[in-house]
């Protein structure tokens, strides 16, 4: 598939998808979509790539939403297929077995931020603008802002976001936990890169369980989810990382993982 509406390039085998969408803000509208869903599938096929950033091109804007020109004289049963499959795409990007990071350059609303926390770790510059402001178009948010807004925040944060529909600044969203870290804007990208770069240095098989186990852990029981934990654990022993890090320590020296 040749895109347009999103730029991928791979360096150092980190993977970054820019939404490419500026007049629009990067709103999401049903080409893009299609876009995504097809570069996380080839993501999910690909040995190449260690680490995904997902950012949106220009100073203003990472994602606006959806793009609610597409709401306009659609039948319910068309908006569901959208939604579903932008759903689809989403449940895909948080299945990625390798890390994911959102660089949040500006507006990241209603299906920004549901596509934000389907990623694995969240930085936003400073002058970035957090929200699910669906309520104020007379809908709620329809790409797993109910679900993951309020895993992450907690209820009642959630409810307070998604019922007034007012938007946060970087600042209050690192606050509640909703973005890992702050950066200045101008220092956004050379952050997000050194962040990229660290993890895709990292020992990929155990970036994988340890992802397997955050995501599916709550899917279970306690006891479930930490007894999964341990298979996982025991699993990592399969792989040569496992002892490349163990030898490392006991020589005092750097691990080289593969
Ligand atoms: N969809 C379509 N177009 C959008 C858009 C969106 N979500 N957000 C912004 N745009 C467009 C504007 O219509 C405008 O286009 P024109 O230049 O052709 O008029 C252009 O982007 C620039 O936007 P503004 O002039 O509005 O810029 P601003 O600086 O005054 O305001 C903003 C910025 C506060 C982000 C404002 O654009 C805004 O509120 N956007 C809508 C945000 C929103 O409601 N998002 C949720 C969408 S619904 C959703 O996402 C459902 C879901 O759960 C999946």
């Amino acid at each position: 598939m040749t895109y347009s509406n999103i730029i991928v390039t791979t360096e150092n085998r980190i993977t970054t998808i820019k939404i490419n969408r500026e007049k629009a803000l990067n709103a999401l509208n049903e080409k893009t979509i299609e876009e995504l869903h097809d570069c996380v599938e080839q993501l999910s096929q690909s040995e190449d790539t260690k680490v995904v950033v997902i950012t949106g091109v220009g100073k203003k804007s990472f994602i606006a939403g959806a793009d609610i020109t597409m709401f306009e004289g659609k039948s319910p049963i068309t908006i569901r297929n959208i939604i579903l499959r932008l759903q689809e795409t989403l449940n895909k990007l948080e299945d990625l077995p390798i890390p994911v990071i959102a660089s949040i350059n500006g507006y990241c609303l209603g299906g920004g931020i549901e596509l934000a926390m389907a990623c694995d770790i969240r930085i936003a510059s400073n002058t970035a603008i957090v929200g699910q402001p669906e309520i104020k178009l007379g809908l709620i948010p329809g790409a797993g802002g109910t679900q993951r807004l309020t895993r992450l925040v907690g209820s009642g944060r959630a409810k307070e976001m998604i019922f007034l529909g007012e938007n946060i600044d970087a600042e209050t969203a690192k606050s509640f936990g909703l973005v890992n870290r702050v950066v200045p804007a101008e220092n956004l990208e050379e952050e997000t890169l050194k962040l990229a770069s660290r993890l895709a240095k990292g020992p990929s098989f155990a970036l994988n369980m340890a992802k397997e186990a955050i995501n599916r852990g709550p899917e279970n029981s306690l006891l479930d989810a930490i007894r999964m934990e341990g298979e996982l654990f025991a699993l990592c022993f399969a792989h040569e990382d496992v002892k490349e890090g163990v030898n490392a320590f006991l020589n005092k020296r750097k691990p080289n993982f593969k």
